[in-house]
């Protein structure tokens, strides 16, 4: 059996079995999210073959299933992210498998600095584009056309529109933004965070990217909403650090939540 169809299998054979279309992908200290869900079903990574072990403190490793206002939904809850093990397509069989299970609509979380001064921490940010200067590509080594993925419109405008119209029905502020993608583990210096701001980013980060491009590989509509849990290094405030990430990402993760609870419980926000 296809690794895929293996994953696919157990995730069934754990009571993922209702026809799921949209997906969640939560990061960094955003796993409270998942008490959104009504009747959860969780698999622990470790049950799926193939997933990775997420080792970073802040990610949970479990799929869980459930509904959102009535609505199936699946939730990745922790990433695999490059800065790990290298492997920039780790995510690569976790999405394929939302693929397998019904998903066509894929929401990624993320924490991320900020190098926009109007866009404080605190602040969430539906992602808009991205820039990915790394010379890193989950698809490096793909056989065949299909890795020419385009990504025009990789972040799909009626699923932002659907986001921020879920934002603002919940009584929740957010900006909209470009996305810069590092690849940590590491912080940035004081320059790089100046040339993403020239360079035309709100924000910068460790995952989405690989995400999004893997996700665009497999014809799912991808949305992506950032937690801003500090302004990138030089700007306002202390260094950034972990564990500011994810105390920040904690405290912001309601209003997350309500947000998403808008976008997941009402199907009409995609469109
Ligand atoms: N840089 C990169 N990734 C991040 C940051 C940051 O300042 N904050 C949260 N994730």
């Amino acid at each position: 059996m296809e690794r895929v169809e293996e994953a696919a299998k157990a995730a069934r054979d754990r009571g993922l079995t209702e026809p799921y279309r949209r997906a969640l992908v939560l990061g960094t200290g955003l796993s409270p999210v998942v008490d959104l869900l009504e009747d959860p079903i969780s698999v622990p990574y470790s049950a799926l073959p193939g997933f990775p072990v997420p080792g970073v403190t802040g990610h949970g490793g479990v799929l869980v299933g459930g509904r959102i206002g009535g609505e199936p939904v699946l939730v990745l809850s922790g990433r695999s992210h490059f800065y790990e093990a290298g492997d920039v397509a780790a995510m690569r069989l976790p999405l394929e498998t939302l693929a397998a299970l019904g998903v066509e609509t894929l929401v990624l979380t993320c924490s991320a600095g900020s190098v926009n001064p109007d866009l404080a921490p605190g602040g969430l940010c539906v992602i808009r584009d991205h820039i990915n200067l790394t010379g890193l590509s989950p698809l490096v080594g793909e056989p065949g056309d299909a890795r020419f993925v385009p990504l025009g419109d990789a972040y799909a405008p009626e699923i932002a529109r659907g986001l921020h119209s879920a934002a603002a029905d919940a009584g929740v502020a957010c900006a909209d933004g470009v996305y810069m993608f590092f690849p940590g583990p590491n912080f940035e210096t004081a320059a790089e965070i100046r040339a993403a701001r020239i360079l035309g980013a709100d924000l910068v980060g460790m995952s989405v990217v690989p995400e999004v491009v893997i996700a665009r590989r497999l014809g799912l509509s991808v949305g992506a909403v950032a937690m801003v849990t500090n302004f990138g290094t030089g700007l306002a405030g202390a260094a950034p650090s972990h564990d500011e990430t994810k105390r920040m990402a904690r405290e912001g993760s309601a209003a997350l939540a309500r947000l998403l609870s808008r976008f997941f419980g009402n199907g009409e926000h995609e469109h």
